[in-house]
């Protein structure tokens, strides 16, 4: 298949950046959208031109770095990261819009990637567990009713792409901080720094730019993890409990 590439070109943090169109000739339908972009880049440089810059890692879904925007859907038309989105989601003759996640608190580095640090600096602020259990218990030592490990598994599976806040009209990061909220307070280990936590995530959140939820649900739509926005409801009855308990 034959495709015509818009492609958002930036060339620093403070450059105003601008969409550049390429050809992309011959793609193959079992392509994945980056293995059509490293192709693209191969032609860019035996060009002399510079290569598009996107951030990549596992390409197997799990690490979260391939964020971006095509055709204005976060990761695009299917429900995945977009390493695991493939050519054949296209049709023929097609254009397709790319640009970086667009939020004030994840600003661009150099075309596609942003800097996302902004999550790290949540996470360190609670989003963990820092006693010192020892070495893996023996499994039935510490029971966790089934429900709340299968919820407590789902939360976890979030990982940290920031589609959701790409995909917010007020760039909230509320689904990704509550995934992680939400999965230590459902376990044993997550009590000792439950209120701490919840406090002191949010409080980052928000120092970090990221907007407040206005329940567009927009977040959960676009996660490929399918993330619930259920989670966020936990995380508010968190806050508040730990608030009201003057924690
Ligand atoms: S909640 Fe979903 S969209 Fe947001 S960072 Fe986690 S995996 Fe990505
Ligand atoms: S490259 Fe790791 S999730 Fe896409």
């Amino acid at each position: 298949m034959n495709l015509t590439l818009h492609i958002w070109r930036q060339k620093g943090p403070s450059d105003p950046g601008r969409m550049v169109t390429y050809q992309a000739k011959d793609v193959s339908p079992d392509q994945s959208f980056l293995e059509m972009l490293d192709r693209l880049n191969e032609d860019l440089i035996l060009r002399g031109e510079d290569p598009v810059v996107f951030d990549h890692d596992c390409r197997e879904g799990i690490c979260g770095s391939c964020g971006m925007v095509i055709n204005g859907v976060a990761h695009g038309p299917e429900q995945t990261t977009t390493c695991q989105l493939h050519m054949r989601s296209f049709k023929d003759g097609e254009s397709i819009y790319i640009e970086p996640w667009r939020a004030d608190p994840f600003p661009v580095i150099r075309d596609l990637m942003v800097d996302r640090s902004a999550f790290d600096r949540v996470i360190s602020a609670g989003g963990y567990v820092s006693i010192n259990t020892g070495s893996a218990p023996e499994a039935n030592s510490i029971p966790v009713r089934k429900e709340d490990a299968d919820l407590a598994f789902d939360s976890a599976t979030c990982i940290g792409c920031g589609a959701c806040v790409a995909a917010c009209k007020n760039a909230s990061a509320m689904l990704f901080t509550s995934a992680k909220v939400a999965q230590l307070s459902r376990l044993p280990q997550g009590q000792v720094e439950r209120k701490r936590r919840v406090l002191n995530m949010v409080e980052q959140m928000d120092k970090e730019g990221f907007g407040n939820c206005s329940n567009y649900q927009e977040c959960e739509a676009v996660c490929p993890k399918g993330i619930s926005t259920q989670n966020i409801t936990v995380m508010n009855r968190e806050y508040l409990r730990a608030s009201l308990s003057g924690a």
